[in-house]
């Protein structure tokens, strides 16, 4: 394997070693960012006068080709190299011969890869953010869609009381959403470049550390050197973000596959997001639903395995440092994936309105409505929630709904009961009546839609990394 370095060493390095040491097969997907931060590392060290103009401009020109091949197809990264960084800096040398050599002038791979998993990690969180996006849109399209669409509502999954499928929807908007905050929380913190950390103790270079920081959209540069090469908190909290995402959609993913049984029939899932039995022909299954809901341990595993790894180590870098790559990789992936097939999913679903509202309109979820009609007419509400469950026992007994007894039966239990009693428990009352900030009824709705949509025709603008997506 070819290697960066060997002077004060007498043997070659076992082939096994070798391999167990090597992170090109993981980190070969760094190319862009590796490149991206040696060019703006040359041409600092082209301002400060520490190489010659005409060996920054062969340096960034040949850096630039190298990208563009590997971009097209036309230079394979290959594994006889330790990582990413030994080969874009084997490339060079191959061609600018001693001008190459002067590439890693007042650089480490410590500070080297510091920078390119946070450019990495700074791309990918965008673009977290933006199918974060998506989803959300395709939720607001929803609720917009099915404001007047009744539902049962659950707890402890026991029907509960009346609500709208918009409502319901509202809910994972409001997750979704807090996500996204959450990403550009950890975009300000990230944010800083520990390019020009060297090692660990900075370097005795007089390297202009604002400048690089500026020239790749940080705020600024790391403040402490040491900190600057094994800070992986970033990544810590971009997992548990992560983590949070894939919490809301398996928990999304639980309802959809509940309603999509037959036993509840309120969805039905579009047969391209749905899977077929080898055995039994009936069968259409809820497999996306079900993968999502699934992955999500391996992206807790990530944060897990990574809290892990990073908590023994001493300053300042230790190669345990290396694992955070795969993991980290592995966890963008998963949840780009997750959050790409659930939108469509979502986006393709048909809901079975007349399922929904008749499920709502059995099993009892006026029952609260009928206390309080009671309690608006002077019964203590103790005494209301007696005598609704003694007629709930009765309906239960007799298979009907508390809207299909007869006043005079209903006035049996309770002498207020007067013929108002069935708009007071009808499902578009129960709904409409529930007014207050954050509820379901049609006005409230129409407040939170009016603010979603608000809040989703915000830019929200990443320094940066917009500029490496559209390049990428
Ligand atoms: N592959 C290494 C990593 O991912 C790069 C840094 C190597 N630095 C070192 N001192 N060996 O952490």
């Amino acid at each position: 394997m070819a290697q960066l370095w060997g002077g004060r060493f007498t043997k070659e390095t076992d082939w096994l070693v070798s391999r167990f040491n090597a992170s090109i097969p993981f980190d070969r997907r760094l190319y862009r960012q590796d490149i991206e931060g040696s060019v703006a590392h040359v041409t600092m060290l082209g301002k400060q006068g520490i190489l010659s103009q005409e060996e920054t401009e062969a340096i960034v020109t040949c850096l630039c080709d190298i990208r563009r091949e590997v971009d097209e197809g036309k230079l394979e990264i290959t594994e006889e190299y330790e990582d990413i960084h030994s080969f874009v800096e084997a490339k060079l040398i191959e061609r600018l011969g001693d001008t190459g050599k002067k590439l890693h002038t007042g650089r480490s791979r410590n500070d080297q890869v510091a920078l390119d998993m946070r450019l990495y990690t700074r791309l990918k969180l965008t673009e977290t953010d933006a199918a974060l996006k998506e989803l959300l849109s395709v939720l607001l399209r929803l609720m917009r869609e099915h404001v007047d669409t009744v539902m049962p509502g659950f707890t402890h999954l026991q029907k509960a009381q009346p609500i709208t499928l918009s409502h319901h929807l509202g809910a994972y908007f409001e997750m979704f959403k807090r996500d996204r905050l959450r990403l550009g929380d950890i975009f300000e913190r990230m944010n800083y470049c520990p390019l020009g950390s060297g090692a660990l103790a900075g370097t005795t270079y007089p390297l202009d550390r604002d400048y690089t920081a500026e020239l790749l959209d940080f705020y600024g540069p790391t403040a402490n050197s040491m900190d600057g090469v094994s800070d992986r908190d970033y990544l810590l909290e971009y997992l548990s973000a992560l983590s949070i995402v894939m919490m809301h959609l398996s928990r999304f993913s639980e309802e959809i596959i509940i309603w999509n049984s037959n036993e509840y029939g309120f969805v039905e899932i579009d047969d391209a997001y749905s899977t077929g039995s080898s055995i039994m022909p009936q069968k259409k299954n809820p497999d996306i639903a079900e993968l999502v809901r699934g992955k999500t341990g391996r992206v807790y595993g990530a944060l897990m395995a990574l809290l892990t790894t990073m908590k023994g180590l001493p300053l300042a870098y230790n190669k345990d440092m290396q694992e955070d790559k795969e993991l980290t990789f592995d966890a963008m992936d998963t949840v780009k994936d997750c959050v790409t097939l659930f939108t469509g999913m979502l986006d393709t679903m048909t809901f079975c309105e007349a399922v929904m509202r008749r499920s709502a309109a059995k099993g009892f979820t006026n029952a609260t409505d009928a206390a309080d009609y009671l309690v608006k007419r002077g019964v203590p509400f103790r005494d209301a929630h007696g005598i609704i469950g003694q007629i709930v026992l009765c309906c239960i007994e007799k298979n009907m709904a508390i809207a299909d007894m007869e006043l005079a039966e209903l006035k049996r239990f309770s002498p207020v009961f007067a013929e108002d009693i069935y708009d007071a428990v009808s499902m578009e009352t129960c709904v409409g009546m529930r007014n207050t900030a954050g509820a379901p009824s049609r006005e409230a709705m129409e407040r939170f839609i009016a603010d979603a949509q608000a809040y989703l025709a915000e830019e929200r603008k990443f320094p940066g990394a917009e500029d490496a997506a559209k390049q990428a």
